[in-house]
């Protein structure tokens, strides 16, 4: 079973993956949040950059790209390939950023089929063997109608390895995935499927790479909320509330440390919150009420750790 971060902008950045390293418990692959990539700019966003450049966890990091230009995704995919430390080129169908489907990318390539083929028929001439995948949603609206031809669409592309967000565009990220489309992708496709989608706990997750046949998982939200996911999917322990308080307290230093020279507590306190949003739901409201209201890291730290005035 292959399990790997699923990327989510602002939050699985190098602070995350360095954390996931020190309370051992890393996924197979990392992949970037997206580099959006248009005609007009190439230039590669400086934070992305870091997963990539700095990263010395010693697990993999694919570069995600988002854009709906074939030559723009061609020129940074080949771009990023030129970095020692990029294992693979992801391309982005899922984000359901209103500004980003604007211009036909993430999940907006799955409104245009003709346009999502060609799309991925010249990054696969660009990226080597092995190395090029797809994260994708089951559609724009209708998974029932759309999904068979993005598939068919998949399929002819021949990319490496499809990552399967189950839901559709329209659901953006609530509603029931529906893991029955993962099943058929899995019998459809020649490349490995990973499920994606709300698989927040060991027992959700392992029901639905049973029920699937997928060759493994993507987990997001689910991880940051419990880092140690990764561990007890490989049958290790769930964590303890002292596990948990060293979460805390390593992301807060590793936040600390990616942001260097431009650290400020204000700044540092809010780059916190990115995580902390994933994580209220361990807390009560009154935790979650002063955790919202942080300006000092100690004090976060305090409140995560020991609990609320
Ligand atoms: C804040 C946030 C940022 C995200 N950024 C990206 C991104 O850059 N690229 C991408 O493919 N998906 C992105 N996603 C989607 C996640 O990778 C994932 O598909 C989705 O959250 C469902 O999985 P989960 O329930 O395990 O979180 C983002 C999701 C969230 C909540």
């Amino acid at each position: 079973m292959k399990l790997i971060l699923a990327p989510m902008q602002d939050v699985t950045d190098l602070a995350f993956m360095r954390t996931l390293q020190r309370i051992h418990s890393l996924p197979d692959a990392f992949i970037t949040a997206y580099f959006r990539s248009t005609a007009t700019t190439c230039a590669l966003a400086e934070h992305n950059l870091r997963c990539i450049d700095e990263n010395e966890t010693g697990v993999p990091v694919l570069a995600q790209l988002a854009g709906s230009d074939a030559p723009a995704l061609v020129r940074d995919a080949e771009m990023l390939l030129k970095r020692p430390g990029v294992a693979g080129i992801n391309l982005n169908a899922g984000c359901p950023s209103p500004l980003v489907n604007r211009h036909g990318a993430g999940a907006g390539l799955l409104r245009d089929i003709p346009r999502f083929l060609h799309i991925m028929q010249e990054l696969r001439a660009c990226v080597p063997a092995g190395q090029f995948s797809v994260k994708c949603r089951l559609g724009w609206e209708h998974a029932e109608n759309e999904f068979p031809d993005i598939l068919s669409c998949l399929a002819a592309a021949g990319p490496d390895e499809v990552g399967i967000h189950a839901r559709t565009r329209r659901q953006l990220y609530g509603g029931a995935p529906d893991f029955s489309y993962a099943s058929t992708a899995v019998s459809t496709l020649p490349c490995p499927v990973l499920a994606n989608g709300d698989l927040n706990t060991p027992e959700h997750a392992t029901e639905c790479l049973a029920a699937t046949g997928a060759a493994g998982l993507m987990l997001g939200r689910g991880a940051v909320r419990n880092p140690y996911l990764f561990r007890q999917l490989r049958g290790g322990p769930a964590p303890t509330r002292e596990e948990m308080a060293e979460y805390y307290c390593i992301l807060a230093e590793e936040t600390g440390r990616v942001l260097l020279h431009k650290r400020t507590e204000k700044g540092h306190c809010n780059r916190m919150k990115k995580y902390l949003a994933f994580c209220y739901p361990d807390f009560t409201p009154e935790q979650e009420y002063q955790l919202r209201r942080c300006t000092q890291v100690a004090e976060m730290l305090r409140i995560l750790t020991h609990g609320a005035d």
